[in-house]
């Protein structure tokens, strides 16, 4: 089956992580990201790799272009699927990234702005003068003229991007809730059949299923979701 909910191993050792991987038997696609993989390193990547589970590396490199190039070289023998940096590294910082990784298969994907910042952080802040919505449009443009595969945008943000940018790149969500799920610390949440409707390709979601009594019912429960689209 084609796997389109991404799990985050939001934790911070190596034995809680593998603990969630066998809680969650039917999950093929993790997410690893800085919190474990700077605990744990690359044995985490072995393991998952070994249980034959696709892997998005969430290490979002933001350095000058030789530096993000000498990383992207590194995680180039890792073989994971999904690989990620910032966008406002700049486009040099991404083409150099992107031809570090040769013809490797993994896909290079890029922050366009941390849903963290808000408008205001963005003006006042960072004095950039667009919006929210226009800044995003605009990263992802240099993301994809840079010949990075895709981006990781809110889901309200997609159906734009997706128009913008075209079939073939590669759009991730995370801010995904189901309707019985609780929205946590996520503001601008929409539901999975709606984010895939509306064109993300693939959706991160964490804590509606790792937090829930019954992960693997709730699992379950998101895959009928999509399903039903
Ligand atoms: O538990 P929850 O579904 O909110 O987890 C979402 C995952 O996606 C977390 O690993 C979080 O760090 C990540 N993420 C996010 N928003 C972004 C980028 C990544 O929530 N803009």
């Amino acid at each position: 089956m084609f796997d389109s909910v991404i799990v985050p191993l939001d934790v911070s050792s190596y034995g809680e992580a593998i603990a969630l991987v066998d809680r969650l038997p039917e999950v093929g696609f993790w997410k690893v990201g800085l919190e474990l993989f700077v605990a744990a390193g690359p044995e985490i990547l072995k393991y998952l790799k070994g249980k034959q589970k696709r892997i998005f590396l969430d290490l979002k490199f933001h350095d000058i272009p030789n530096t993000v190039a000498g990383a992207c070289r590194s995680a180039r023998d890792y073989e994971v699927d999904l690989l990620t940096m910032h966008a406002v590294a700049g486009s040099r910082a991404m083409s150099a990234a992107k031809e570090a990784l040769g013809d490797s298969p993994t896909k290079l994907i890029a922050i366009t702005v941390l849903t963290s910042l808000n408008s205001d952080d963005l003006a006042n802040e960072l004095k950039i003068p667009l919006d929210l919505a226009g800044f995003a449009q605009h990263m992802a443009g240099l993301t994809q003229a840079s010949g990075l595969d895709g981006a990781v945008c809110s889901p309200h943000e997609v159906a734009s991007l997706r128009q913008k940018c075209g079939q073939d790149f590669t759009l991730v969500c995370p801010g995904v809730r189901p309707t019985w799920s609780q929205a946590g610390d996520q503001q601008r949440v929409m539901t999975p059949a709606q984010a895939i409707a509306e064109g993300a390709n693939y959706l991160v979601i964490g804590r509606p299923i790792t937090q829930a009594t019954d992960p693997v019912a709730a699992w379950q429960k998101i895959q009928t979701e999509i399903a039903a689209i």
